[in-house]
């Protein structure tokens, strides 16, 4: 599923729009809607291919999933013991989320499993779970010394962990977490700087013993969770892409509506404003314990500025379209702290200097980061998305202020995370 768009300048975005589910808060419904008791029924839920791979999982476990009119998932709940060991490899496809949050869920069954996913998944570090959750007491085997999928697990037997994470990861916290959910006592995580809370709200809502601290999260071990109705707002990240296409093509002004505005997700929107750009905040509500919002954006002339520290967890996702705005603003745009952007589903950092580089920008690349010279025209062409959804998406949108049409190679691979992307990119006047 290679495939290729191709985007010509716009002469506005406009209208009033939402996108669809958040993607970590759909695999999050699905693993704890499985291991409550009871039924869950998941509204808004992410129905694109990372999220497909994690309920392909749960069914090859024994959880049996209804989809009902409307996108609608009814889950039946099989408790915290209920899954049954699956007969075969379970396959995770594109999706870091799915393979390190379930080695942290396998790693408490008594049974063996095997997790894989596709080339870009089998090439992406898999020690940062695999290392704290052998201390807890898993047997996981992996190529390359255990850091790389397939990744074999025999759980069961596990012990609290007390870990300081190196590094700001959800997906770290949320393995260990998951894992200790089956140890007798507090399991506790502390990070370098606050990554997305979804799996701790997501657990408080289900009747779990969560309590954050001022630098980490403890859990205490064996709980009963209890099946609730999720209601998933839209994906900031997927939303991410509208707002700045709203804000670097004049004459746009555009409504995105239902959109999460978790704070250990909201750095995108601190960023834009700080760039100068004018988003509002409308219609704050809470919805099944995450914050959610309807954003206006207007088109806005941009500045460029210095990204660093405890924002760089905060918008982790959201650097390639970060770049496409910088590429935009007047003056330079330093990223700094944001390493981890190497080892997404591609080398973020490579692959966007040398995409908006290949139209003219005045992009470097940095050990942990970028510098981008804002201000200069971008021309027509073609750049590849490296079969990542994020660098596929970003470059649309740079394609919409660039002075020429833009064709964008490689671009199935949206599916996982933003199946009607293209259509919607073209309602809003691409
Ligand atoms: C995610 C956590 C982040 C993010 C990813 C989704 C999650 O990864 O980049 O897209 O759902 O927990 P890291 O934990 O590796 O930062």
């Amino acid at each position: 599923m290679i495939q290729k768009q191709t985007i010509s300048p716009s002469r506005g975005v406009k209208g009033d729009m939402t996108v669809p589910g958040d993607k970590s808060i759909s695999h999050r419904s699905i693993m704890l809607g499985s291991l409550a008791e009871g039924v869950t029924e998941v509204h808004g839920f992410l129905h694109g291919e990372d999220n497909h791979a994690t309920l392909g999982a749960f069914r090859a476990m024994g959880v049996l999933v209804d989809e009902l009119p409307g996108g609608v998932l009814r889950i039946h709940g099989r408790g915290l013991h209920g899954l049954a060991e699956p007969g075969d490899v379970l396959d995770c496809g594109n999706s870091g989320t799915t393979i390190r949050l379930m080695t942290g869920l396998l790693s408490g069954q008594n049974f063996f499993s095997v997790l894989t996913g596709d080339r870009y998944l089998r090439k992406r570090p898999m020690k940062r779970v695999v290392g704290p959750l052998a201390a807890m007491g898993a047997r996981i085997w992996g190529r390359g010394g255990g850091d790389l999928a397939p990744l074999a697990i025999q759980g069961g037997g596990l012990a609290p962990a007390d870990y300081d994470s190196p590094i700001a990861s959800a997906q770290v916290k949320s393995a260990l977490l998951l894992a200790g959910l089956y140890a007798e006592g507090v399991t506790t995580v502390r990070e370098p700087h606050l990554s997305r809370d979804h799996s701790e709200r997501m657990l408080g809502y289900f009747g779990a013993d969560v309590r954050p601290f001022p630098g980490g999260v403890s859990l205490v071990g064996h709980p009963r969770l209890t099946g609730r109705e999720v209601h998933v707002p839209g994906d900031i990240s997927s939303a991410a892409f509208f707002m700045v296409a709203a804000l670097i093509t004049p004459g746009s002004e555009l409504l995105i509506r239902n959109v999460g505005v978790n704070p250990t997700r909201s750095g995108i929107i601190d960023i834009l404003q700080e760039m100068g750009g004018s988003l509002q905040l409308l219609n704050e509500r809470e919805l099944s314990g995450e914050p959610v919002a309807d954003i206006l954006v207007k088109s806005s002339d941009l500045k460029g500025i210095e990204i660093g520290g405890s924002v760089v967890p905060r918008a982790i996702d959201e650097f390639p379209v970060v770049s496409v705005a910088a590429a935009f603003a007047e003056g330079t745009t330093i990223i700094s702290d944001a390493r981890e952007l190497r080892v997404k589903e591609t080398d973020r950092i490579a692959a966007m200097t040398s995409a908006l580089g290949g139209l003219g920008a005045r992009v470097e690349a940095r050990d942990d980061g970028m510098v981008i010279h804002g201000g200069q025209a971008l021309s027509g062409g073609t750049v590849s998305s490296r079969g990542d959804h994020r660098i596929a998406m970003s470059m649309a949108v740079a394609a919409l202020r660039a002075t020429g049409s833009v064709t964008i190679e490689d671009t199935g691979c949206t599916a996982t995370s933003f199946p009607d992307f293209w259509e919607l990119i073209e309602r809003v006047g691409a």
